[in-house]
């Protein structure tokens, strides 16, 4: 059994490198054991971050990765770069990406560059509407294979699938998916995996992200029936994002 896994996704925040490092100190002081945190600030903050001291189940990660090891691709970084500069884990595919005209194409090639460097990715998938018909799981279907397009069978069963609704992003607790729809949604990803790659695919953990906040959180992960979260603002406000860390730590 894997402790839950919660990422903090910092996206473009804060503003100064202090502030950087102001919240990484105010979040790592507090670390419940119980669960596993990685946390995801922007590159130009990673060394102020990685600065401070912290507990063997706090990774970092990044919010992306090119697909290209080294060479003329001018404001990229790649795998193995993030790689040897202490990440675990790299979001890949966020849905403010794909809105920027990243392609299912590009997230394939990432998905294994960050295998191939060893790597966590935690692919982000997500609807942009919800139809009661069940469309969007045909979408979120299409998205899931394509992004794993490129990878062998045995490399399936570690990474991370991170489920967030686009709908449901940077709203208050109360905006979030139900618990119920996550759950149904979250079976039908879970399902996918085994369909599509077996027993390898029954290694993949699944998170819930879109306006996670303290007051939701246990219900989510609980009813929800997750592997845990990819918080986006809450995780930008050390006491809160420490309330859903020892929130989601005492779920059995
Ligand atoms: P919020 O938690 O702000 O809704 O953001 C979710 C998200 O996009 C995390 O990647």
């Amino acid at each position: 059994m894997f402790k839950k896994l919660i990422v903090a996704n910092w996206k473009m925040n804060p503003e100064t490198p202090l502030q950087a490092k102001t919240i990484a100190k105010g979040v790592l002081k507090k670390i419940p054991r119980g669960v596993e945190v990685v946390l995801c600030p922007p590159n130009i903050f990673w060394s102020d971050v990685a600065k401070v001291k912290r507990p063997s189940n706090v990774f970092l990660g990044t919010q992306n990765v090119f697909f290209e090891d080294k060479g003329a691709f001018t404001g990229e970084v790649s795998a193995s770069m993030a790689k040897e500069s202490g990440a675990t884990f790299s979001i890949i595919g966020h849905s403010e990406r794909r809105a920027l005209g990243e392609s299912d194409e590009f997230i394939s090639k990432k998905v294994l560059a960050a295998k191939n460097a060893e790597l966590i990715p935690i692919i982000c998938v997500g609807e942009k509407e919800h139809d009661t018909q069940g469309l969007y799981l045909d979408f979120l279907k299409k998205q899931i294979i394509s992004a794993t397009s490129l990878l062998s069978k045995s490399a399936i069963k570690d990474i991370v699938i991170a489920y967030e609704p686009i709908w449901a992003i940077g709203k208050d607790a109360k905006n979030s998916m139900s618990s119920y729809d996550i759950h149904q949604t979250s079976l039908f990803i879970r399902k996918v995996f085994i369909d599509l790659y077996g027993q390898s695919g029954k290694g993949v953990r699944v998170l819930y992200g879109g306006s996670v906040a303290p007051e939701n959180c246990e219900e989510l992960v609980k009813n929800g029936e997750v592997d845990g979260l990819l918080v986006g603002h809450q995780s930008l406000i050390p006491e809160n994002f420490i309330k859903i860390l020892t929130a989601v730590s005492k779920i059995k």
